[in-house]
């Protein structure tokens, strides 16, 4: 088991690079199986879903050459099996991504159910709705997703909840099914839109992804393409946004797209912070003199606010002037931190799915435990404030979506460092 040492306390300074996004990649690889050949990906995250990731396509036939640590080639032509044991699919969510791929492709997918944080109940009925709008057989019995696509053609799919997930596996099983599919009510993630920019790269035709309306008109096969590179991790920058802004320190981020990160930026300015875009819209330098002022989030669909930000602003919240809430609008459990960093000195009350954050003068290190990805990142971020010692456990969360976490922050001035116990 490994943890997090840090000694809080030293404002943040330098640049920092920001690398492919977490929940654009878990999606794109496993879009790859759709490809009868070859495809290259680029700017991937050196993070551990990944992995699962490359581990699950290399026990269906395909075959990956690791060329850099950002980049792998995919040789999906002989994939073989359409089963993927639950032993995989548990550790992380965006497994469920290989059911859309393998319908679509094979006509034929048993995956287990997938895994990933704990925010609450995480339904998947909406993806198995799509995929019946296609005219699949889906069975879920045993902690097994079986799906028959033998009949399956074009079709008009609504989605009750905007869902990423849901949107970017009806995009998945949609792209090899004959006639056109219609998807409406769709997540417009920058990650769902990379996904559809990927797929239509390598010989798809999907219109409108980061619209209300995605059409698919299906095509025969997808023969594989030029190499593709990730879009930067949206969530990655904005970690480090409220790095700079809760250290009081000046830092510049590179590789990111600045426009996906606008949520982000004017709740920023809002409170206090200095942020300004480059004029390529790659990098984005975020500076605070001064104690933030107190606001209110309430987190939504792109482009709102993103839940994944939520955690990480709540540190800053806690620590700014005044009374702050957040409304969480996507999970019913995303509060988990808070009470981590009320042991830290916070004085926040959270209640189902809002948190009241009374601003507090400082925090206190102290031994806290990650219960998932974003809440792994809030601690660190508290604990690099925080006045003396925290100890952050559960990394293993933060390993799943951070590449080089504690690497980057030491590079910006941090005192944090990774021990195993
Ligand atoms: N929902 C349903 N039925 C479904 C699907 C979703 O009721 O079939 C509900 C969920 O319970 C939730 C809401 O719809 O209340 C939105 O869920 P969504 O499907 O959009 O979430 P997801 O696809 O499971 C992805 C990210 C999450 C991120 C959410 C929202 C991946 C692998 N995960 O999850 O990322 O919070 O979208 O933006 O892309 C993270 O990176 O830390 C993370 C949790």
């Amino acid at each position: 088991m490994e943890k997090l040492i840090i000694n809080g306390g030293k404002r943040l300074e330098g640049i920092v690079e920001i690398n492919g996004a977490k929940n654009a990649a878990v999606a794109i690889l496993p879009a790859a199986v759709l490809i009868n050949g070859k495809c290259t990906i680029e700017n991937l995250p050196n993070i551990s879903d990944i992995k699962l990731c490359c581990q699950i396509l290399e026990s269906i036939g395909a075959k990956i050459r690791y060329i850099s640590p950002s980049s792998i080639e995919i040789d999906s032509t002989n994939i073989n099996k359409t089963d993927i044991s639950p032993e995989i699919t548990r550790k992380f969510r965006a497994s469920y991504y290989f059911i859309g791929s393998l319908l679509s492709r094979f006509h034929r997918a048993q995956v287990g159910s997938p895994g990933g944080c704990n925010l609450g109940t995480r339904p998947i009925d909406q993806h198995i709705k799509a995929f019946e709008a296609l005219g699949a057989k889906v069975d879920c019995e045993g902690g097994l997703i079986t799906a028959d696509g033998r009949h399956m053609q074009g079709g008009h799919i609504y989605l009750d909840i905007v869902s990423v997930g849901a949107t970017i596996n009806a995009i998945l099983a949609a792209t090899l099914c004959e006639g056109v599919t219609e998807i409406e009510n769709v997540a417009k993630e920058p990650h769902v839109v990379d996904v559809a920019n990927f797929l239509n790269m390598m010989g798809a035709n999907i219109r409108g992804a980061g619209t209300d309306l995605i059409k698919i008109t299906g095509v025969k096969e997808l023969k594989g393409g030029p190499s593709y590179a990730i879009v930067p991790d949206q969530i990655e920058a904005g970690t480090y946004m409220i790095a700079a802004a809760v250290t009081k320190g000046d830092i510049t981020i590179k590789n990111c797209i600045t426009k996906h990160l606008d949520p982000i930026t004017a709740k920023l300015r809002e409170m206090g912070v200095t942020v300004e875009e480059n004029d390529d819209g790659d990098a984005i330098r975020v500076y605070c003199k001064t104690r933030t002022k107190k606001a209110s989030v309430k987190t939504m669909p792109y482009p709102g606010f993103p839940t994944d930000m939520q955690p990480q602003f709540g540190v800053l919240l806690s620590l700014s002037e005044g009374t702050s809430y957040i409304t969480e609008g996507i999970w019913d459990s995303r509060f988990q931190y808070t009470a981590e960093l009320n042991k830290m000195g916070a004085n926040i009350n959270a209640e189902g799915k809002r948190a009241v954050f009374e601003g507090v003068d400082y925090l206190t290190g102290s031994q806290v435990y990650a219960t998932d990805l974003r809440a792994g990142a809030a601690l660190i971020l508290a604990g690099l404030v925080a006045k003396g010692t925290t100890e952050v456990l559960g990394i293993e969360h933060v390993d799943r979506g951070y590449e080089h976490i504690e690497k980057k922050f030491q590079a910006l001035g941090a005192d944090i460092r990774r021990v195993s116990e």
